[in-house]
């Protein structure tokens, strides 16, 4: 039968919404992978880096800045043993300078995706997309990528309708 795997990053603790600074337990794509998990029949994954980003938002910042000029692949705290039951990925994850985290490369370069369907969703506070589905298409050669859907992180807890509504489109809920 066919199978879904959320795959998902989120970052909890500070960070800015519309202006000002705000400590947060849950992470904005956290939020919205909370929803979808209410509305498909799917299995989760939590990308996490063994490392993790700074809870300060400006040193999260430079510290992202910096793997993402070095190309870096940080460490994860685990990884899937094998992604071949799933035939379509919801990968969500918040844009990092315009792209996905570097963690997210880790994860995507881990697994052979060719065959596989991939849904990506960017939470993000302007830049929407940015060159992620590019990049998820160059890192999973044979992978049929999807259309996007970008949410502002800010209001990621009013996004389930639009979030359903891609999901529908996209064969799922
Ligand atoms: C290191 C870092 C880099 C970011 N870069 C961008 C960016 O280039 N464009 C943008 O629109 N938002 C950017 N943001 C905002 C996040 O994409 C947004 O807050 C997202 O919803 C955070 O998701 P999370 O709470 O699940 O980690 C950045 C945030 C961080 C922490």
């Amino acid at each position: 039968m066919a199978k879904t795997l959320i795959a998902f990053f989120s970052r909890a603790d500070e960070n800015y919404f519309g202006g000002a600074m705000r400590y947060v337990k849950t992470g904005n794509t956290e939020i919205v992978v909370n929803d979808m998990k209410e509305m498909i029949d799917a299995d989760t994954f939590k990308i996490e880096m063994k490392d993790p980003y700074s809870p300060v938002y400006m040193t999260c910042i430079d510290e992202a800045k910096k793997d993402l000029r070095a190309k870096a692949r940080p460490e994860l705290v685990s990884m899937p043993a094998s992604i071949d039951e799933y035939d379509t990925v919801v990968l969500a994850y918040p844009n990092y300078w315009g792209t996905m985290p570097m963690a997210v490369f880790t994860f995507l370069e881990n697994f052979d995706f060719s065959g596989k369907t991939i849904l990506p969703l960017c939470t993000n506070e302007g830049s929407g997309m940015g060159g992620s589905e590019r990049d998820i298409k160059k890192t999973c050669p044979g992978a049929v990528v999807k259309s996007g859907l970008a949410v502002t992180g800010s209001e990621a807890a009013n996004a389930a309708g639009r979030v359903k509504k891609w999901l529908a489109a996209n064969g799922l809920a």
